[in-house]
């Protein structure tokens, strides 16, 4: 952390945050850019979360991050949204202009410029996107497959019906075909994929392990799982072990911070191998 009295303030608002990788990240290119400005952990009750933006904004924060549980309800309380975050139903990042609350989701950026980054920017062209999951990170994941202009996009979710209500909600935002498909329709759906996509919590440290078998997915397919604690996941594992070319959740965590940063304090930062290094080290040691 830079600092001084005109230091520009921003953080990241959850419950509990002390996990968030987010200070570590802030905090690099606050160091590498010499910008005079702070990036602090900011834990906020679900309950406190209209005080904490009008305090945060009263005592001069240009903006915050959002995480668990205030992506959606910072949503319901911003004045404007962005499209990506009328389109997920869920803000990451609150800027505080005017006494307003813009609310901005960059999930789906971060996540397409990580996809491009190690498959190349044409590689979902006219392919069919397979999504584990019917979250607000399922939601950002199909704009980003989207806009890579994928043809077709299935999302599988253990409880079919959210998968239902996440089509009918975004099939409105998007050029792709969207369909909802129940967890048992993989084995018959996995011949045509060519990414999946874990967006599910299955698999994250401390949660549950995700139970999904890659079998029948053909050999020139790619798997990307946003899990980024551990990095190393089960399914990236196991897709590794059969294969297939793997995207990890490093790239899409580094480069959704690239706008917000950006917003922040006015200078446009780079996700390099060295932060990934810098990241990595930092996992390794939260184990
Ligand atoms: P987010 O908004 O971060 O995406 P969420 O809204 O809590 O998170 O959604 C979590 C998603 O992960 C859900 O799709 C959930 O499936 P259900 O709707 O069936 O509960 C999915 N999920 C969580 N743990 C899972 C696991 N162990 N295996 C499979 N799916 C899991």
């Amino acid at each position: 952390m830079m600092g001084s009295a005109s230091a520009r303030l921003a953080g990241v608002i959850g419950w509990p945050v002390a996990h968030s990788m987010s200070p570590l990240l802030h905090d690099y290119w606050l160091r590498e850019h010499g910008v005079n400005g702070a990036y602090l952990l900011l834990p906020v009750l679900r309950e406190k979360l209209s005080v904490a933006l009008e305090s945060l904004q009263a005592t001069g924060f240009c903006g915050v991050n959002v995480t668990v549980p205030h992506k959606v309800a910072s949503f319901a309380v911003a004045h404007e949204l962005d499209e990506l975050a009328l389109a997920t139903g869920a803000v990451n990042l609150v800027l505080f202009r005017d006494g307003r609350l813009l609310g901005r989701n960059t999930d789906a950026l971060g996540l397409q410029a990580s996809l491009e980054e190690s498959l190349g920017p044409a590689a979902l062209r006219g392919s069919s996107v397979a999504i584990l999951g019917a979250g607000g990170a399922a939601r950002a994941t199909v704009l980003a497959c989207d806009k890579m202009q994928a043809a077709t996009i299935r999302v599988f979710n253990r409880r079919a019906e959210r998968a239902e209500f996440l089509v009918t909600a975004m099939r409105p935002h998007i050029h792709a075909e969207l369909y909802a498909c129940a967890w048992a329709d993989w084995p018959r759906a996995a011949k045509g994929i060519f990414l999946l996509v874990n967006t599910t919590s299955g698999g994250m440290k401390g949660a549950e392990p995700l139970d999904f078998n890659l079998d029948g997915l053909p050999f020139g397919a790619c798997v990307c799982d946003i899990v980024y604690n551990p990095l190393k996941t089960k399914l990236l594992e196991g897709a590794r072990a059969r294969g297939h070319r793997s995207v990890d959740g490093l790239g899409m965590l580094m480069h959704q911070a690239v706008p917000a940063f950006e917003a922040f304090y006015g200078v446009k930062p780079r996700v390099t191998p060295a932060l990934r290094a810098e990241l990595e080290r930092a996992l390794s040691h939260v184990g």
